[in-house]
């Protein structure tokens, strides 16, 4: 299998910008709701002002958020990681701001069962416009793009997985787009001709993007109109599957879930995965990855391959990218 190189060199990846004792000190410039009604819980797009400091990263990686307030033992509270769901010039394409997708935490406590709500998740769901937000890093060279623009695109995820995934989606397809339309994009271009801070343009994609989401209802599709434009707008380039897994179901009867996706699609997605020039990413719940295994070990075991050594060989390739939490 030909070596081929994922990554930007490691020193152009901006890592730990901002380390937990000294956070960069953001502000809250939105927080929308991304579950329509009759869905499941809440999950959050927020956009924090990044204007007055050093942050900067690329799709794909992550940054720590530190709730206000202490934990049980008085301390103040730990960082908590999300993956940052826009291209590294923000979704005012300006290169001021970052944004997050954020799945408030609420469970029931096993043994009193009273609701439990998450620290940070929910911190988040209630910051206001305004609010101060600390934030570290960035962080992660797992999930980072490759520099081909020529290269095949797989991307799995479910739900707020896709953070990373809109990120890629977004840089593909609509930065772009601006760039033609004569925008933004040719602004900054023109700006850093007078010296200001260099923001590096679009990625000028021309490969093949597959996108496969794992939501348990269709108002839980974060992102919806969004992603449908996309492959309204890029019919050949880009692909949308959805695992519903509470309206749909899978040949068993049970839940449609992603890796019953991935086994309907396995003989496509084999072959797209033995090109060289093609990339495959998870992200969002760990407990797809046994499910995805098995699906491709099957396909694979087809053609005579074993799944494991050659999923072995394609991470050492840099060709598969997990991020599960
Ligand atoms: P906490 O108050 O920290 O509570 C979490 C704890 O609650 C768990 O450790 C566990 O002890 C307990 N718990 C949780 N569920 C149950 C249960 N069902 N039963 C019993 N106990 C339970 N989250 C996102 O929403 N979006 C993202 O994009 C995202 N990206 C991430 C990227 C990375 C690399 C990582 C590592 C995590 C990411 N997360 C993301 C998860 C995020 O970091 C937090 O873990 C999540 O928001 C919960 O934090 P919290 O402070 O709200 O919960
Ligand atoms: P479900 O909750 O119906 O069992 P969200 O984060 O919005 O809840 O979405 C997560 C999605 O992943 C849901 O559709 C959820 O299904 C699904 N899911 C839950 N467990 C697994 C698993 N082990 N493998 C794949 N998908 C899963």
């Amino acid at each position: 299998m030909t070596q081929v190189k994922a990554k930007a060199k490691s020193d152009d990846i901006p890592v730990n910008i901002y380390r937990p004792k000294n956070p960069y000190v953001g502000k809250c410039i939105s927080n929308e709701e991304l579950v329509g009604e009759g869905g499941i819980g809440t999950v959050r797009h927020l956009t924090f002002d990044i204007s007055g400091g050093d942050l900067r990263y690329l799709e794909g990686q992550s940054i720590g958020v530190i709730p206000e307030g202490t934990d049980e033992n008085g301390k103040p509270h730990k960082l908590r990681l999300y993956s940052i769901g826009s291209t590294r010039h923000g979704d005012h394409c300006n290169g001021k701001t970052v944004s997050l997708c954020v799945r408030q935490l609420e469970y029931k406590h096993p043994e009193t069962n009273e609701t439990v709500y998450g620290v940070c998740s929910t911190y988040l769901r209630n910051m206001q416009v305004g609010d101060d937000v600390k934030i570290t890093g960035p962080v992660g060279k797992e999930m980072l793009l490759p520099d081909d623009p020529n290269a095949n695109i797989i991307m799995l995820a479910t739900g707020t997985g896709i953070a990373p995934f809109r990120a890629y989606l977004w840089r593909m397809f609509k930065e772009d787009a601006n760039l033609k339309g004569g925008s933004w994009l040719q602004k900054i271009v023109r700006k850093n001709a007078f010296g200001e801070k260099p923001l590096n343009p679009g990625y000028h994609f021309q490969g093949f993007a597959w996108l496969i989401f794992g939501i348990p209802t269709t108002p839980n599709i974060l992102y919806k109109e969004e992603l449908e434009e996309l492959q309204r707008n890029y019919p050949d380039q880009f692909r949308l599957t959805y695992a519903i897994s509470r309206e749909q179901q899978n040949s068993e009867g049970g839940r449609m879930y992603i890796q019953h996706r991935v086994a309907e699609h396995a003989d496509e997605l084999w072959k797209l995965i033995q090109k060289d020039n093609t990339h495959t990413y998870i992200c969002g719940l760990k407990g797809m990855e046994g499910g995805i295994d098995e699906a491709l070990g099957a396909v694979a075991a087809k053609d005579g391959v074993d799944w494991a050594d050659y999923q072995r060989n394609m991470k050492k390739a840099g060709r598969w990218h997990v991020e599960t939490y």
